[in-house]
């Protein structure tokens, strides 16, 4: 009998981003951790202690807890839900073609559930779903005649700093009526606070509290409070967005203004970067969904749609602006440097980088990308003759021009000069305004940003 026997036994649904991190990371706080995962490719590497996508830290968390015995990977509900008295529920949950949230995988999850929870089970919520949804569930959960509890605790990790941002939380928000429940959900939290630096040393990511807020709320607000998070950020995004484009048109330079902007307490400089708009598994769907949401509810959220707007347009205005840099772009041949939809992950999912790939491709370019960790994911989305390479040299060689789209810093510093002796137009676009346009310029590159310059 294993030392993980006699644990306290957590059951985590779906191993994706949030999933396997969470179950990797309770692992380390004295629970007994079942991580379920339908998908058979995914299963078999994790299995083997590491994950199936790039996550600062969370390889060596994950190959410690696998080797421990406290983090066991499988796809049976039926060996893993009847033991434990808390299941976490992290499945998917992508967009419908209408922007809706498609909930079939958080129906399941929980029917799936229902039918092998013992009694007094805490079903807790992580995915994101839209208000109302918690109350269907406790209504499903009533109908099968299961005594089960439901809480909602949104999760809001950042793909990049996933291992950072979970142990140390701005704040951990718990929704429900039943207070032993969300006292259940707290306790966990709780362990993990007390563990953290331990599995900090771990993962060797950075250290550093930040608000450590518990926040217990009703399980409305709490399905509405995730939401309503992501939608404020995307909003930030494309205002600030919406004020380069005017900027490029009035000779200012976006990234003072939202210096000086952002500089005012009241305002705050974070998510007011301007660039080639916002991507990823999360903003572009939470937008979509919050406006669905709206709809149903008779609240027509404009606010939400013209920001949605925005961000859509975004890429088009990249391609636009290189094309009144360098000309006709039929035959021309252009680096995408970056295809992941931020620097940090290897996800591509609605990836502004490879959204300009493509319609350089379909502007008549020849486009050469280049990604230090996404190329693999990323080769199903983009259109079949872009070309992918394995270094920046080999995609900017023989360029005429190129596209920084993805914040990598080794993007980032790669020499001016460089660029400037194989790019033939010499024209860089810096599509997230973070390379060095001083630098740029003094080496003899054309530098364009977005509503920035130098
Ligand atoms: N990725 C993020 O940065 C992030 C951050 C905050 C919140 N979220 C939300 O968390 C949820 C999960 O996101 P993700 O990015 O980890 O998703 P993901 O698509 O990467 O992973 C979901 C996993 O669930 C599995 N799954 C599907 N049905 C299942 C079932 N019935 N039982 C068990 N597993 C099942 C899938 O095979 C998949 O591996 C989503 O609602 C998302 O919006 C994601």
């Amino acid at each position: 009998m294993s030392s993980s026997e006699n644990k306290n036994t957590i059951t985590v649904l779906g191993a994706g981003y949030v999933g396997l991190t969470s179950a990797a990371l309770f692992a380390h706080c004295g629970y007994k951790v079942y991580l379920i995962e339908p998908n058979k490719e995914r299963l078999d590497v994790i299995k083997q202690g590491k994950s199936f996508f790039y996550e600062e830290g969370l390889d060596p968390v994950i190959k410690l807890a696998i080797d421990s015995g406290d983090l066991i990977p499988t796809n049976s509900y039926v060996d893993s839900v009847p033991h434990s008295s808390i299941v976490f529920s992290c499945v998917g949950t992508p967009d419908n073609p209408d922007g809706s949230s498609n909930l079939t995988y958080v129906y399941s999850a929980a029917e799936e559930t229902a039918k092998h929870a013992k009694k007094g089970t805490v079903y807790v919520q992580k995915s994101t779903v839209p208000v109302g949804t918690g109350a269907k569930i406790v209504d499903l959960f009533k109908g099968k005649k299961v005594d089960m509890q439901y809480v909602s605790n949104p999760e809001f990790l950042r793909e990049g700093t996933a291992v950072y941002d979970t142990l140390y939380f701005d704040r951990v928000v718990v929704g429900g009526d039943n207070k032993v429940a969300v006292d259940a959900v707290m306790d966990i939290y709780f362990a993990l606070e007390r563990f953290r630096d331990h599995i900090a040393h771990i993962a060797r990511v950075p250290t550093g509290a930040r608000g450590d807020k518990y926040i217990a709320t009703g399980l409305n607000s709490a399905e509405l409070i995730k939401v309503s998070s992501n939608a404020f950020l995307a909003l930030k995004i494309s205002f600030a967005n919406s004020i380069a484009i005017l900027a490029d048109k009035a000779g200012a330079d976006v990234v003072e203004v939202m210096d000086a902007v952002g500089a005012d307490n009241r305002i705050g400089r974070a998510f007011l970067n301007a660039g080639r708009g916002y991507g990823g598994g999360c903003f572009p769907k939470d937008v979509s969904g919050l406006i669905s949401s709206g709809l149903e509810y008779g609240v027509d959220l404009e606010i939400m749609q013209a920001a949605q707007a925005q961000n859509q347009l975004m890429p088009g205005y990249v391609v636009d602006k290189l094309q009144d840099a360098v000309g006709q772009l039929t035959g021309k041949r252009i680096a995408v440097l970056g295809l992941a939809f931020k620097a940090g992950t290897s996800d591509v999912r609605k990836s502004p980088g490879v959204a300009i790939a493509n319609k350089l491709k379909e502007a008549g370019a020849d486009v050469i990308s280049y990604d230090p960790q996404a190329n693999e994911e990323a080769a199903s989305d983009l259109h079949d003759d872009v070309k992918q390479v394995e270094t920046i040299d080999e995609a900017i060689k023989g360029a005429d021009a190129a596209v920084i789209a993805t914040e990598w810093s080794e993007i980032l510093k790669y020499p001016a000069e460089s660029f400037a002796q194989h790019l033939k137009t010499k024209v860089l676009l810096d599509a997230v305004n973070q390379y060095n346009a001083i630098d740029a310029t003094t080496a003899g590159l054309t530098y364009l940003g977005v509503g920035h310059s130098v």
